[in-house]
């Protein structure tokens, strides 16, 4: 039964997410309320407590259920965090990381996809202020659900009143479905660069910062996959519920993935794989002197065409990094290394490939059909990618039951 997490700000349409609560609870949910203290003028907690049957959350210090840090359980208790009505400031403040009351400590501290419901002012709505802290959180892969227009409490007329009920409601079950799609379906990830050593402090290495590769594998687990990410060295922390393997050079990535493989239902390489190590490691530091150096380059394995030779029933996944004829060249790699999808990625542009939180995909499958993403945040890209995965899986289930 998921449990959602409802968050209530002091929004006029407060009184509204009681009828929200009850219909959650009517689908099967399980309803826990963390409310701002501003909502507590609007709807007494009280109300709240006797529709779910559970106690309210309002202080950072409140301790509903005795002996449990609350804004940690219910962080982590929750499958879904739907916050409805959301106002202005609660927006602001999400958009901010700030955690001055349980529900934005919750919403901090949570992993859950989270969806938000609007009720404002159509002046505060249409703000700037406003638009901007939307977009921060979209792009941090928040789904919001747009408000409605109409005529407002003050009389004012324009887009800001809360999304009606059962529009919200199905926003829930949609993303709670998609939420369960990969569940029990093992996917690989690789990300970041890899690092192959000349002597002890130098080494050959890409502009790689892990960032695509880590999105991939959160989505991955946001919809129910069971992850395991091999990682070149990155600054970053790894998704808790992954399986993280780290490794430095193409030949332990190498040597991971063929380990992981053959438990895997899917793999996506979207790590920056050196194409050429140095053909020996010195021992020592070599010291500077006056003298030209000049390092002899062998290949690395083509892991991922390797692997993708012997795929069977499991579905692969490329990237491609580009500097010109992008799509022609992402073509030839998608063939050549026996792929069903291959992201491309124009690295030369600059807010795109490395090293950015955002990117420009095109996603090209294997029946020759192309699809081009605008620029998004990495996060989202990887929703996409994931969203891509699960419809893979689901047409290769069908086909495989409708050949039984
Ligand atoms: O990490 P970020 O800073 O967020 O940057 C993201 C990214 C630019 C690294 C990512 O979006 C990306 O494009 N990853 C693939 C980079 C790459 O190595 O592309 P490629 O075209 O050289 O390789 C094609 C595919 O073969 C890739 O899936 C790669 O993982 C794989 N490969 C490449 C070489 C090799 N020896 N073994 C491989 O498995």
């Amino acid at each position: 039964m998921p449990n959602i997490l409802l968050g209530v700000s002091g929004s006029i349409a407060a009184y509204r997410a009681c009828d929200i609560a009850r219909e959650l609870m009517r689908a099967g949910h399980t309803v826990r309320v963390a409310m701002t203290r501003a909502a507590t003028r609007l709807v007494s907690p009280d109300t709240f407590a006797a529709l779910t049957g559970n106690p309210v959350a309002i202080d950072v210090f409140d301790e509903p259920e005795s002996g449990q840090i609350a804004h940690i359980r219910w962080a982590q208790d929750a499958d879904l965090v739907l916050i409805a009505p959301a106002t202005a400031h609660t927006i602001a403040r999400l958009a901010f990381g700030l955690a001055d009351d349980m529900l934005t400590t919750i919403a901090l501290a949570t992993r859950a996809p989270m969806l938000i419901a609007p009720a404002m002012n159509p002046a505060m709505w249409t703000h700037p202020a406003t638009q901007a802290h939307v977009q921060t959180l979209q792009a941090r892969g928040v789904e919001f659900i747009s408000p409605a227009y109409g005529v407002m409490a003050c009389g004012d007329e324009g887009w800001g009143k809360i999304a009606d009920t059962a529009t919200i409601v199905q926003a829930v079950a949609r993303r709670l479905l998609s939420a369960r799609d990969l569940e029990g379906v093992r996917v690989l990830v690789t990300a970041g660069p890899t690092y192959e050593p000349i002597d002890p402090v130098r080494f050959i290495g890409n502009r790689s910062s892990g960032k695509m590769g880590y999105a991939v594998a959160e989505a991955a687990i946001a919809h129910g996959a069971q992850v395991t990410l091999i990682t070149g060295p990155t600054m970053l922390t790894p998704p808790a519920q992954a399986q993280v393997i780290r490794v430095q050079t193409a030949l332990q990535m190498y040597e991971a993935v063929q380990n992981e493989f053959a438990q895997c239902d899917a793999f996506i390489a979207t790590a920056a794989v050196a194409d050429y190590r140095p053909e020996r490691t010195l021992p020592k530091k070599r010291k500077r002197d006056t003298q030209s150096w000049t390092l002899n380059l062998v290949p690395n394995p083509d892991i991922l065409g390797e692997v993708a030779q012997r795929k069977e029933h499991r579905i692969v996944i490329g990237f491609a990094a580009e500097t010109d004829k992008a799509i022609i060249r992402a073509k030839n790699k998608l063939l050549r290394k026996n792929l069903d999808l291959i992201a491309v990625n124009d690295v030369m542009e600059p807010d795109s490939g490395f090293e950015v939180d955002t990117n420009r995909l095109s996603f090209i499958f294997a029946n020759g059909r192309v699809e081009n993403l605008p620029l998004m945040s990495k996060r989202e890209c990887a929703e996409r990618l994931i969203q891509a995965l699960a419809a893979m899986m689901e047409r290769k289930v069908r086909h495989t039951n409708s050949q039984e």
